[in-house]
C-alpha cells in the first residue's frame, strides 16, 4: 500500500493506492472558508492550518480503509513548486514516516500530478497537449509519456484562476472567484463588453491575463451603472477563449489530436463546453478529469508515486521541497 500527501497551497489531501496502483480512497481538507474574507490564499495562514490538520486526515483515512501504518509500503508527497510553509508540513512528515517506517520516500512535482490526473479515471493515449490552468499556474506542456513532458508555454504574468479570482473582487463577489463568476456569467450576455484577448495573436504558446484583469478594471470604473452578470460572461468568454485557441494552435502545430485539461478552472462549465465543442470542429479530443481531481488533491499525486515507486524512482530523505517551477522550455 501506497500513502500520498499533498500539502503543497492550501487544500490537504492524503490518498491510500493499492499495490495494484488502485486508489481506495482519497480525503481532502479545503480550508477556502478560512481565506475566503481575504480574498486569496494567506500562506501563513494555509500552512499553520496544514500543520493542523494534515496527521488526524491520515488517521482518519487509515480508520476509515480500516488499514494501520504499519502496512504502508511507500509514502510520497508533493515537493513543489508551491508555497514553502504548506510544502514542508507534508514533506516532513512524510521524511519522519519513511524514515520511521523504513519504506521508500516519493518525491511528486505538483505539476506533474495535475497533467496525469486524468488517469485517474480515463485511459488517454501519449502523446498529448497537457494544458494545466489552476489558481497558481497556465501552462501548456506536451506530454510524451510518463516521464517525458515539456513545457510549451506559461503565463507571463496571473494565471487564469487568478484571474478569475482577481476579477471577482473587483466586483465584490466571493472567493474563489471561479465557481462564482461561471454561474453569473450563465445569466449575462457573452458579447456585451469585447475584453482582450492578450497574446491570442503572439507565436508563442505564452500567456498573460493581467492585462485582462486591468481591462475589466478601467471598464468598471468608466461604467459605474455596469450589469455584473454581462461583465463576468464577457470575461469568461474572453479567458476561455485564450485558453482554447492556444491549446488547438499547439494541437494543430505539434499535429496531435489529443488535448488533456487539467486544474481547478478545468471544473469551469464554459470551457468545457466550448473546448469539446470546438475540438471536435477540428476533429481533436480532449478530455477533462472530474472536478473532483481537477482541483487540488492527493489521488493524483499517488498515482504519479505508483508510478515512480513501480520503477524505483526514490528519492533521498536529504531532498528539499522547491517553491517554483523547474521546467526546461520546449524548443522547436
Ligand atoms: O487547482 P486549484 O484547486 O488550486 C490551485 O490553484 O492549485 O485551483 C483553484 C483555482 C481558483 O483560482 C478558482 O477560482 C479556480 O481554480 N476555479 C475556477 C472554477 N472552479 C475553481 N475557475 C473558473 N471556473 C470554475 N468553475
Ligand atoms: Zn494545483
Amino acid at each position: 500500500m501506497l500513502l500520498a500527501i499533498e500539502t503543497s497551497c492550501d487544500e490537504t489531501g492524503v490518498a491510500l493506492f493499492s499495490e495494484e496502483g488502485t486508489l481506495i480512497k482519497h480525503l481532502l481538507y479545503s480550508q477556502v472558508a478560512l481565506h475566503s474574507p481575504f480574498g486569496g490564499i494567506v500562506p501563513e495562514i494555509a500552512s499553520r492550518k496544514q500543520l493542523e490538520v494534515l496527521t488526524p486526515l491520515i488517521k482518519k483515512l487509515l480508520e476509515e480503509t480500516k488499514f494501520s501504518i504499519k502496512e504502508i509500503k511507500s509514502i510520497c508527497v508533493t515537493f513543489g513548486p508551491g508555497l514553502i510553509g504548506s510544502l514542508l508540513v507534508g514533506v516532513s512528515l512524510a521524511k519522519a514516516l519513511s524514515f520511521a517506517l523504513k519504506i521508500p520516500l516519493i518525491a511528486v512535482d505538483h505539476l506533474q500530478a495535475h497533467l496525469f490526473s486524468i488517469f485517474l479515471e480515463k485511459k488517454v493515449e501519449f502523446p498529448y497537449i497537457g494544458l494545466l490552468v489552476s489558481g497558481g499556474h497556465t501552462a501548456l506542456f506536451l506530454v510524451n509519456s510518463w516521464e517525458e513532458y515539456k513545457l510549451l508555454g506559461h503565463t507571463r504574468d496571473d494565471a487564469a484562476g487568478e484571474a478569475f479570482d482577481k476579477v471577482a473582487k473587483l466586483l465584490n463577489l466571493s472567493y474563489p472567484g471561479g465557481p462564482v463568476i461561471s454561474k453569473l456569467a450563465e445569466k449575462g450576455n457573452r458579447k456585451a463588453i469585447s475584453f482582450p484577448r492578450p497574446l491570442l495573436e503572439d507565436k508563442s504558446f505564452d500567456f498573460s491575463f493581467s492585462g485582462l484583469k486591468t481591462a475589466v478594471l478601467n471598464y468598471l470604473k468608466l461604467n459605474p451603472q455596469f450589469n455584473t452578470e454581462d461583465v463576468c460572461a464577457s470575461f469568461e468568454d474572453a479567458i476561455c477563449d485564450v485558453l482554447i485557441k492556444k491549446t488547438l494552435r499547439a494541437s494543430e502545430i505539434l499535429n496531435i489530436s489529443r488535448i488533456v485539461v487539467t486544474g481547478g478552472v478545468a471544473s469551469n462549465k464554459r470551457l468545457r463546453e466550448l473546448f469539446y465543442e470546438k475540438a471536435q470542429e477540428k476533429g481533436f479530443e480532449v478530455y477533462f478529469p472530474s472536478p473532483e481531481f481537477c482541483t487540488d488533491n492527493a489521488a493524483m499525486v499517488g498515482l504519479v508515486g505508483y508510478y515512480k515507486w513501480k520503477n524505483k524512482l526514490w528519492d533521498s530523505l536529504e531532498k528539499e521541497p522547491y517553491a517554483r517551477a523547474v521546467f526546461e522550455k520546449f524548443k522547436f
